[in-house]
């Protein structure tokens, strides 16, 4: 590990809750340098939701460079990205019945929702951005401004203004309707809201704790956004891609935001984003928001070849019912152990144990790694166990990772016990 001390800046993050040298991947498993597997329930932060390696999309993308494809146009016209449009559009939207434009944005989240707030904004010619509570968009200045966490925040020393913050559903308990103060903030003249160009939303704040939207709660907003003329953006980079078991997370709830953002999976494993929106508010100019990296025509080969599990609906019921043995198995940790408090909270194959007292959760992160299981964390106060393995993951390799797991926090909580005996 020495030469990423010597070398790679203290930024990085997460080679430090995993501290291995990684060297090879397939499907579920990680293997470092040392022949040692993990079984892996971070998926590149949603990003390998097909897997690692994924023998199909890997095959597709050898053909691809072996033929001479292009790699690099800029957004120039190529056979790839053509493919990839007329999958997208035959598989994903037109099933779907929805009538998006494309828009490719630089390869990260963060370009997808930059590209979004630039839009609204400019098409709305209001300044304003709603963003909710516990929200994470993405680093970059405009992302940033409309992300929650003062952690990422508070070093930036810019003005992050013209975004409003507004209590995420549950925010404030179950009995304080966060609509409702929504509404009151948009009709009172004196509230000292300005009306927002757009209101930007995870359906789960993945990031965020794992907090997740009702059906009736998006509902209430999509509705709240059209009564007052408000685009609405749906951030699904994260829960997107079929997290939910749905391609978009936001079908259940049965609405058609304005704009959605994708990243992550939507590459098959590597760097594209897209912005999706609707066809009047395709109001760029030609070439007005550019970027070197929007044509990434690998990952065009891989998306293209991703979007055939969406062909059949058999990755949607795996997910849907690999989502209630996770569940179950999640709750039933939490039963074992009343003392830690814990919750369960999630949809399809994203679930958070959120465990209160402080830094439980990452001595459970910790013990599982040392196990041979990577796993992370989220919420404000990194309170919760996050659970996000790949969507093809099998049932046994999934149960295995739950039973780590298990141990883990069996230990923890022994010990814990353990020491209390020994104070008293
Ligand atoms: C919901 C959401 N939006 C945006 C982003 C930013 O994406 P990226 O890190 O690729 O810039 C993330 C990343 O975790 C995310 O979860």
């Amino acid at each position: 590990m020495r030469i990423f001390e010597q070398l790679e800046s203290r930024v990085r993050g997460y080679v430090r809750s995993f501290p291995t040298v990684f060297e090879s991947s397939q499907g579920a498993i990680m293997t470092d340098e040392s022949g040692r597997d993990y079984i892996d329930f971070f998926a590149g932060a949603g990003t390998l939701n097909y897997g690692h390696n994924n023998k199909q999309i890997t095959q597709a993308l050898i053909e691809y460079l072996q033929s001479n494809g292009v790699v690099h146009s800029l957004d120039m016209a190529t056979s790839a990205k053509k493919r990839f449009l007329t999958k997208f559009l035959e598989t994903i939207l037109e099933p779907r019945n929805l009538d998006y434009k494309v828009q490719f944005t630089g390869p990260t989240g963060t370009n997808a929702v930059e590209s979004a707030i630039k839009l609204a904004r400019m098409i709305k010619g209001r300044s304003n951005i709603v963003a909710f509570t516990n929200a994470f968009h993405g680093l970059t200045m405009g992302a940033l401004a409309i992300t929650g966490n003062t952690f990422y925040r508070d070093e930036a020393h810019i003005s992050r203004s013209n975004v409003s913050f507004l209590p995420y559903q549950n925010y404030l308990g179950k009995h304080l309707d966060s609509l409702l103060y929504f509404r009151k903030m948009l009709t009172d003249n004196s509230s000292g809201l300005d009306i927002p160009a757009a209101v930007i939303v995870e359906t789960i704040q993945a990031e965020g704790g794992i907090n997740v939207a009702s059906p009736e709660w998006l509902r209430g907003l999509a509705q709240l956004c059209h009564e007052f003329d408000i685009l609405l953006i749906i951030d699904d980079i994260q829960v997107g891609n079929g997290r939910t078991g749905d391609f978009f997370s936001f079908e259940e709830a049965g609405i058609k935001p304005d704009m959605v953002t994708l990243s992550k999976a939507i590459g098959g494993g590597l760097p594209l984003a897209l912005l999706l929106f609707r066809q009047d508010l395709d109001q760029w100019k030609p070439g007005e928001h550019t970027g070197t990296f929007r044509g990434n025509n690998l990952a065009f080969v891989a998306a293209t070849e991703a979007l055939s599990y969406w062909d059949t609906m058999d990755l949607s019921n795996a997910v849907k019912h690999k989502s209630i043995v996770i569940k179950d198995a999640i709750q039933a940790i939490a039963d074992k152990h009343p003392d830690m408090n814990a919750k369960v909270r999630g949809r399809g194959m994203i679930f958070g144990l959120e465990i209160p007292e402080r830094g439980v959760a990452g001595q459970i992160s910790e013990r599982c790694f040392e196990k041979g299981l990577v796993i992370e964390l989220s919420g404000a106060e990194s309170q919760v166990v996050k659970f996000l393995p790949p969507l093809i993951i099998d049932e046994e390799t999934l149960v295995k990772g739950i039973s780590i797991v298990e141990e883990a926090v069996d230990e923890i909580m022994e010990e814990k016990l353990e020491n209390l005996t020994m104070e008293m």
